[in-house]
């Protein structure tokens, strides 16, 4: 069988099933997915070497979506979260996009900057100006920290030097930009910051305070566009709907918070499956989502295009890595991205942006035509029934009801589990 996104029927199957679908898909061994199965997950003793005071493990239900295609490979992607529908509205809107040929994506160089505070400096404009012609003493003393990195190519490519006036005075910012290769780069920045900042402060002719990355990461930037047909999106008003819709995110800072959260919850869920740092990723992209007069806007664009049908782009700033962290300790993590199978950190910050736009666009139409409480309903219901602690042969029979009598709430579920009880 060849490689394919494509798995039909996947949540009328078993969990051994879905994993032996999935695996058979990726044409990976299944072996390499056991830590699919929490028993071979994330244990106490590597949890407590993560992190202090362990006293547990939280689960999150780790699903995948099907139907992604990303320039032309044929990718299953895990996406771990709490919220309903998450999963499946990535996977419809994918397989909208497979039509056009999927996701085609496009990313600048990994550079991540660090930043190195000097205050009171006398002549800032001077002491930028020392700080640039001090350039190549500075790159190769922050290269110096990390030569494994130079010898994969990495490493600072450029310095550059920002006044900032601030209620304390104009502070002097040196930005060392580093080519981190395939890690998310933290690491790898913020060691070369602080080898740096002594040397920086003296040739600026102030003191060095903060030594840190920045998280508006505006130098690794993810692309993702993609067509989805008229045809398939439900006609010609539905495409200019969602691009009506589109527009008041763009122009509204209150609808553009929830249309980025709805972008974030697909691209939040790829980024914890593979033991990335959604925090990072989340504070990137808000960053990248203030417009340059300051507002703050949506992150994606809709257009008609010539063929009538919907275009959508979203740009992203995606320091994710596939070395380090979480993703290498991680034993769930690992499987993840044994799945996805990224080649490089750039191909999974590509997977991760053209989920988000897949997801972005599965709202958009669900909010553009019939709203998305009645999709949200079956599952909420499929958790109220839970809940209230039908077994799993009882779950469908409540959930049918709770839906069809429009009422999803504890209480009305705990009448029909009784009900249901009582007919034997
Ligand atoms: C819900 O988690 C996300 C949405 O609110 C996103 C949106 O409104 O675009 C549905």
């Amino acid at each position: 069988m060849t490689r394919t996104s494509r798995i039909q029927g996947l949540r009328d199957l078993s969990f051994a099933a879905r994993r032996e679908a999935v695996a058979r898909s990726a044409e990976l061994d299944l072996d390499r997915l056991a830590a699919f199965d929490p028993a071979h997950g994330l244990g106490l003793d590597l949890a407590n070497q993560m992190i202090e005071n362990v006293v547990g493990i939280l689960g999150v239900p780790l699903g995948v979506a099907t139907n992604v295609v990303v320039n032309g490979r044929e990718i299953l992607v895990p996406m771990a979260t709490e919220e309903a529908s998450v999963v499946a509205a990535a996977s419809n809107a994918a397989k909208i996009a497979r039509a056009r040929g999927g996701f085609t994506t496009s990313s600048s160089s990994p550079l991540m900057q660090a930043q190195v505070q000097i205050l009171g400096v006398p002549d800032p404009e001077a002491g930028r100006v020392r700080l640039l012609e001090a350039r190549d003493e500075l790159v190769d003393l922050a290269n110096a920290q990390d030569p494994r990195l130079v010898e994969l190519d990495g490493g600072v490519r450029d310095v550059a030097v920002r006044l900032v006036p601030t209620r304390t005075g104009v502070h002097v910012v040196a930005h060392l930009q580093v080519d981190v290769r395939d890690a998310m780069g933290a690491n790898a920045v913020n060691t070369m910051a602080e080898a740096v900042a002594a040397r920086a402060g003296e040739i600026a002719g102030g003191r060095t305070l903060m030594r840190i990355l920045t998280n508006k990461a505006d130098l690794r930037l993810t692309r993702a566009r993609a067509v989805f047909p008229a045809e398939a999106l439900g006609g010609a008003q539905v495409v200019a709907d969602v691009v009506h819709a589109a527009a008041l995110a763009e122009a509204d800072p209150y609808r553009a918070a929830t249309h980025n959260k709805g972008i974030l919850n697909g691209v939040s869920a790829v980024v914890l499956a593979t033991g990335n740092d959604t925090r990072a990723v989340e504070a990137g992209a808000h960053s990248h989502a203030v417009a340059p007069d300051g507002r703050y806007t949506s992150l994606s664009r809709f257009e008609q295009d010539a063929d009538g049908d919907l275009v959508g782009t979203l740009e992203l700033p995606m320091p994710v890595g596939l070395v380090g962290g979480a993703t290498t300790v991680h034993p769930t993590a690992r499987a993840a991205v044994e799945l996805l199978g990224p080649r490089s950190a750039s191909e999974l910050a590509e997977i991760v942006v053209a989920v988000g736009l897949a997801q972005n666009l599965g709202a958009l139409r669900a909010l553009a035509t019939e709203g998305i409480q009645r999709g949200h309903m079956s599952l909420h219901a499929r958790n109220v029934a839970s809940t209230v602690g039908a077994t799993a042969d009882e779950v469908p029979h409540v959930v049918a009801r709770l839906v069809a009598d429009g009422r999803v709430r504890a209480d009305h579920a705990e009448q029909i589990l009784a009900d249901l009880r009582a007919q034997g």
